[in-house]
């Protein structure tokens, strides 16, 4: 979006313009007469005030008030989720330098009298117009971050873009800034955090940095790198959202390793992500099936946020003609895979199996003791 466009959006003009594009039938099926009814707004305003409507329709999933704040698409798909930004946000005493806002997902979550940094001029009015809408005081500023005086005493928050033309990209040296850049400033201020893929690779990051994996309704989100001030004393970390349940690293004796037993947790992706599965497994007094596997094994399935357990039915070597007559003997359909440590492909699989039963059953394919096992299961 040109910075023109977002003026001419958030002008009194451009606000009636999205009231009555919110308005429309905005289903797929009625995309058409929707572009239709928008026509007369003109050629700039029509098809702006019907993306945004659009956009407000989708930013629910992002942010409780979505539907009232102001987007572009790729700032939408970039901005961080509301429950997560508002957690993030916690770990900050006072105000807070963020040095990618973007329109604010960020930004608006942190302490009143933050400073948020864009170099993208229609972005830095969309994220004014927000602070407007959500009653936030912030300042912002438009200015390169990699050129910025960084104040000792700041606390900097960072969350560089992560898509380069409409693409992903997965090295963080392709980051926009560079990671080892945004990485460089923590020895200039009081403290810095940053977000990150959750993929980020823990050895290639500075020792003094403190990985937290965060997760979503069992969907892993980001990982953040905390340093300075605003390190927990953990170096990996893993917190499930909503609950807010946290996991670091305390020292445990390694798991032990052993044959599948009468139940099967299947740890959270953030756990699995901040290599935290001994100390999930010392928690349930479970066990490891194979060592390079996150799955724990247990004798019952003791509570716990952090994974989700399954009763074990059956356990066989891997063989299709073993599998198939055993799920035949469950009855079974739809046919739910889950694997770790196997390259089966689920979708080659159910075609193979030709499963006609009428119930859902859920199979874990893995490895236990270096060997491939299927497990028949039923989720607790
Ligand atoms: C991933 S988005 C930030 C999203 C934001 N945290 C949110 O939740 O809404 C990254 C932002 O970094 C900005 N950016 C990238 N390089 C920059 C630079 N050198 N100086 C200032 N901003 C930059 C982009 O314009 C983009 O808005």
């Amino acid at each position: 979006m040109t910075p023109d466009s977002a003026r001419l959006l958030l002008s009194d003009l451009g606000r009636a313009a999205v009231e009555r594009a919110s308005r429309l039938d905005l289903s797929p099926a009625a995309r058409l007469q929707a572009a239709e009814a928008v026509r007369p707004l003109g050629a700039s305003l029509g098809p702006l005030a019907l993306e945004q409507a659009l956009l407000r329709q989708r930013a629910g999933t992002k942010h409780p008030r979505g539907g009232e704040l102001w987007w572009t698409g790729p700032a939408l798909e970039q901005a961080s989720s509301y429950d997560v930004a508002t957690w993030r946000a916690r770990r900050f005493a006072g105000p807070v330098l963020d040095l990618c806002c973007s329109v604010g997902g960020d930004l608006l979550a942190l302490p009143a009298g933050s400073t948020g940094v864009d170099l993208d001029e229609a972005r830095l009015l969309l994220a004014q117009a927000n602070a407007q809408v959500l009653g936030v005081p912030v300042s912002l500023v438009r200015a390169d971050v990699t050129a910025l005086p960084l104040p000792a005493s700041a606390d900097v928050f960072v969350d560089p873009a992560r898509r380069a033309g409409g693409r992903r990209v997965f090295d963080p040296r392709a980051y926009a800034p560079p990671l080892p850049l945004v990485l460089s400033w923590r020895e200039r201020v009081r403290a810095l955090a940053v977000k990150v893929a959750p993929g980020v690779d823990h050895e290639a990051l500075p020792p003094d940095v403190e990985v937290e994996l965060v997760s979503l309704r069992g969907e892993v989100k980001e990982a953040v790198l905390w340093s300075g001030a605003l390190r927990s004393g953990a170096r990996r970390t893993a917190t499930l959202l909503p609950g807010r349940d946290v996991l670091h690293d305390d020292p445990v004796p390694p798991p032990a390793v052993r044959p599948p037993g009468d139940w099967l947790l299947e740890p959270d992706g953030a756990v699995v992500r901040a290599h935290l599965v001994a100390q999930v497994a010392a928690r349930v007094d479970g066990w490891l099936l194979d060592e390079t596997i996150a799955y724990v094994g247990g004798a019952a399935p003791v509570p716990t946020p952090f994974g989700r357990w399954y009763e074990v039915l059956e356990v066989l070597p891997f063989g299709l003609k073993a599998l198939r007559e055993r799920l035949r003997a469950h009855d079974a359909g739809p046919l739910v895979v889950k694997k770790r440590g196997t390259a089966v492909e689920p979708e080659v699989l159910r075609r193979q199996l030709r499963l006609t039963g009428r119930r859902e059953v859920t199979v874990v394919l893995t490895r236990a003791a270096g060997r491939q096992i299927a497990m028949v299961v039923r989720p607790a």
